[in-house]
């Protein structure tokens, strides 16, 4: 008989926890709609306890995301766990998911409990979380390197303290593949009760992905992913990857399906890509550029006379098929938003407006305008929109081998305009030392990244800045035919973070790790 793979979605939450990722309220609830229509069953949204901000998008995603199961995160604390269902009342489906670690490097240096005092809390926080709910999953965090006995015994305890989901977490991504599913079949013949069992594994030597598929050969029946592949260090098993492996091989997995929609799957991935300032690897699996790219003269040849030759994946079912669209620069507004609406998307009004001008602008300065292309500037208006901050209203940049590099920028915000000019080492430079000096917002640069959105020499350049301010990381972005107003874009996106963040005074994160 046919049985499903649960996909448990935690970008929002582990993903969130890549060094430098800070996602706002409007930025997470976008992920989670399309996470939502993307199909996965699961949508961990936070750890409430962990901030304000946390909170607050966990209870949001609760209330405004409908179909996937929300979840949120908790330590054994009961006043973590009370705090957790709060953000989670509103949810349609909701679950809680607690942890506790159970390794004897994590007892003896972090949590400074003994073995049965690890028993007695997580047997107190499942109870606790099963007085408001009968979806409570519990997680034995670092269960790779704790001692089997123990780890049954603690499941177990789980199990009859209502535990429906047990997760099995490779938290530092120790495991090898054949004794990750050893550790999965052995739970599944030691512990007895009502549950389904779930894997969570790292990346740490690039197993995550193997070790998930293992877990699931053995009886897993959930799969604790992340898109892109984000996550503490070295990410966690790519979302996009499991689901792919999942389908391209039910030689493998026999009647083994999930509910994901695939041909989402590059939009969700670039989504988060965009949203999170984290690029992606070119040879990234399933959603790198050059997952679907064929060099040698061999294997060109090979694809055209027929594409199963070299390709395991149809680029289509994924979402890849790098459609032209058919719009230029005398399409009309009613066609540029038809087009929108046939993508998915829905918008009127003034960000109609403002993201057909900025098509416009495109449609002057470059010949194929992609899906890709379409999606980058909407995605852009969108976040403006949300958060208007400040706009880039003019920017002039001058300089040459032989003149030093100058930059006038005017922006405004609530209908103040600002004008400043600075010179800099480069045009970038430059340009952003007048946006300094326009705003006010004193920050360094810590980090650059240039890339284009699609491929050719008018290509939308899409750069990723990451600023630090204070105690404040923050990443920007921004697109432009001009890399050096893409630039600027992107510098000022950031500046408009760090605005918001003072502005919202938000408390610094607790850390995940203890118990
Ligand atoms: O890696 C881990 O152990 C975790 C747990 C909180 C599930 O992320
Ligand atoms: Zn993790």
């Amino acid at each position: 008989m046919a049985e499903k793979v649960a996909i448990f979605d935690t970008t929002l939450r582990d993903g969130e926890q890549s060094p430098g990722i800070s996602l706002d309220v409007n930025e997470k609830l976008e992920i989670a709609e399309q996470l939502a229509r993307l199909g996965v069953d699961c949508i961990e949204a936070g750890f409430p306890v962990a901030s304000i901000g946390d909170f607050e998008a966990v209870q949001a995603i609760a209330r405004n995301i409908h179909g996937p199961v929300i979840v949120g995160l908790s330590r054994t604390h009961l006043a973590d766990v009370d705090r957790c269902w709060q953000a989670l009342a509103d949810a349609d489906r909701a679950r809680i998911h607690v942890f506790i670690s159970t390794s004897p490097s994590h007892l003896e240096h972090m949590l400074k409990m003994t073995f049965e005092q690890v028993i007695e809390e997580t047997k107190a926080a499942v109870s606790r979380a099963k007085e408001y709910t009968q979806d409570v999953e519990f997680s034995p965090q670092d269960a790779t390197r704790t001692p089997v006995d123990f780890l049954l015994e603690v499941l177990q305890k789980a199990v009859d303290s209502g535990a429906t989901t047990l997760n099995i977490p490779d938290t530092v991504g120790y495991g090898m593949p054949w004794e990750f599913g050893e550790l999965i079949a052995t739970v599944r013949r030691e512990v007895s009760g009502n549950y389904q069992i779930s894997t969570h594994c790292h990346d740490d030597l690039g197993l995550a992905v193997a070790n998930s598929l293992s877990g699931v050969k053995a009886g897993a029946r959930q799969v604790e992913v992340c898109v892109n592949g984000l996550g503490e260090r070295a990410g966690n098993a790519s979302l996009e990857e499991v689901v792919m492996a999942l389908k391209t091989r039910v030689d493998e997995f026999g009647d083994l399906y999930t509910d994901v929609a695939t041909e989402e799957l590059a939009r969700t991935s670039r989504l988060v890509s965009r949203l999170t300032g984290y690029p992606i690897q070119y040879n990234k699996a399933v959603v790198g550029r050059n997952a679907f790219l064929h060099e040698s003269g061999i294997h060109q040849h090979g694809v055209l006379a027929d594409r199963a030759t070299y390709e395991i994946i149809d680029a289509p079912s994924v979402g890849r098929e790098g459609r032209q669209i058919v719009l230029g620069k005398h399409s009309g507004r009613h066609a540029f938003s038809d087009t929108l609406s046939k993508m998915g998307y829905s918008i009127s009004g003034d960000l109609l407006n403002s993201a057909f001008t900025r098509f416009k602008e495109l449609a002057d300065r470059k010949v194929e305008i992609t899906e890709a292309d379409l999606e980058a500037i909407v995605a852009e208006e969108l976040g403006a929109s949300i958060d208007p901050g400040y706009n880039l209203d003019y920017l002039e940049v001058t300089g040459g081998t032989d003149k030093a590099p100058t930059a006038r920028v005017i922006v405004s915000r609530d209908g103040v305009k600002q004008e400043a000019t600075a010179s800099g080492d480069g045009m970038i430079d430059a340009a952003c030392q007048a946006i300094r000096e326009a705003t006010g917002v004193d920050a360094t640069l810590t980090g650059f990244n240039v890339s284009s959105v699609t491929g050719g020499i008018d290509a939308l350049g899409d750069v990723v800045i990451q600023l630090s301010s204070g105690d404040q990381k923050v990443s920007g972005r921004g697109l432009s035919t001009d890399v050096v107003e893409a630039s600027a874009r992107a510098y000022l996106n950031a500046v408009n973070r760090i605005v918001r963040l003072r502005s919202r005074q938000e408390e610094p994160r607790q850390p995940v790790t203890g118990p």
